[in-house]
């Protein structure tokens, strides 16, 4: 247990981007031209730059379902090597211009070569940045692609939300990724290679489309799913042979077959002035409503509340109340769990043994670890409960 700190990343935000900071800057190559032959039409790639083939990590091919016309100014968010930037520079032909933003300076450095080598570059723009804090203007571009790297945000709701900030109204986002509908098992999900591959940070579509629709965009439209095996993610520099032969010895058979779909979410940011979405900054957090204003939601434990906080999409935010001397069941979660003590005392009670908790106090628990918490006998407990990146 550790004693909360203000601004403690109880969801381990920096660490998961040091993860993918590491991972794609360590790998020697993409997935070359067996991926990106799967992934778009063997015609096309004939007639890319082969540096752009070789650095190939996507999961599908954005640019076919974008409809880009001539003229467009479009992001390509977490570009790669370059191959999406340099097809979506040919599409926008003319006056169009394509903004190429990564992370990682040696990628931006990649898709500047795959543009110049492609006779493109005078049309695109490169730039180191994040997703999750957007180094361009309000309403700046009229489509945001991107592929394969959604799923790497610990902060999705917060990369949508900028997506929407930079989109101008009517503007459009189309983004290729996976989406996981099994439950994997806590070793996968903590592992820093399924992480980097995209599958640990992968959501369900159900909460892709929340969190598209929370982000104040319409008109979603979620299609071309399609199947990726555990062969199939062994395409990916990211797995080494070890990490294979895990996920072969942790994945049950039939989700080997289908361990993630990727699939092609297109939405739009609307047109009018009244349904402007929502900017980042100002998500309403707790504290424009006062907690006795939210409803709780039915739980079977006597004397225990909860109430959902909303506006924090990716931290799940709850509030537990535990009267007097009560106590949640024992449960488990599927996650990695995190809380912090907000008022009162009691205990944190785990197989181990108890441990005592108070205000301030921060705790984690492991993916199916029992556990219950319990209020003092003579003080009622109030904790916020942090239920992980996963819906
Ligand atoms: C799976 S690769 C996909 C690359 C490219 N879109 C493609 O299709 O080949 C993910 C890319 O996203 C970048 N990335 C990861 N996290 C990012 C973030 N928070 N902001 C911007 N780029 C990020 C990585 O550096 C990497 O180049």
């Amino acid at each position: 247990m550790t004693r909360g700190e203000p601004g403690a990343d109880l969801l381990f935000q920096a660490e998961i981007r040091e993860v993918v900071r590491t991972a794609y800057r360590d790998i020697p190559a993409g997935a070359g031209p067996v991926l990106a032959e799967r992934l778009y039409r063997r015609e096309v790639v004939g007639t890319l730059p082969s540096a752009a083939v070789t650095w190939a990590l996507g999961v599908g091919d954005p640019v076919a379902a974008a409809d880009l016309a001539p003229g467009e100014v479009v992001l390509d968010l977490g570009c790669g090597g370059g191959i999406d930037t340099v097809l979506a520079a040919r599409a926008v032909s003319g006056e169009g211009r394509v903004i190429a933003l990564d992370l990682l300076p040696e990628m931006c450095e990649r898709t500047r070569a795959a543009t110049e080598a492609a006779g493109l570059a005078a049309r695109c723009e490169v730039e180191v940045g994040e997703m999750e804090d957007l180094p361009l203007p309000d309403q700046s571009v009229d489509v945001v692609i991107s592929n394969g790297v959604l799923n790497l945000s610990p902060r999705k709701s917060r990369a949508l939300a900028e997506v929407a900030r930079v989109l101008r109204p009517g503007g459009r986002l189309c983004v290729a990724d996976l989406v996981v509908e099994t439950d994997l098992p806590p070793e996968v999900l903590g592992s820093p290679a399924a992480w980097a591959g995209c599958i640990a940070g992968a959501v369900s579509e159900r909460v892709l489309r929340r969190k598209l629709a929370r982000a104040g965009l319409v008109d979603i439209d979620v299609a071309g799913h399609r199947g990726f095996s555990l062969d199939e993610v062994g395409l990916y520099p990211l797995f080494t042979p070890e990490v294979m032969e895990l996920l072969r010895q942790l994945l049950p058979r039939e989700v080997q077959q289908q361990v993630a779909l990727s699939v092609i979410a297109r939405c739009r940011r609307p047109e009018g002035a009244d349904d402007t979405p929502l900017a980042a900054p100002s998500v309403a957090i707790s504290g424009a409503t006062p907690l006795a204003a939210i409803a709780p939601d039915a739980v079977e434990a006597p004397g225990v509340t909860v109430r959902h906080l909303k506006g924090v999409e990716d931290a799940q935010l709850k509030v537990l109340d535990v009267e007097t001397g009560g106590s949640t069941p024992h449960h488990i979660h599927a996650h990695a769990h995190e809380g912090v003590v907000i008022s009162g005392r009691g205990r944190l009670r785990l197989e181990g043994g108890d441990q005592l908790i108070g205000p301030g106090d921060a705790f984690s628990i492991a993916p199916r670890e029992p556990h219950a918490i319990a209020s003092a006998a003579d003080e009622p407990l109030r904790f916020v409960c942090m239920d992980c990146l996963f819906d």
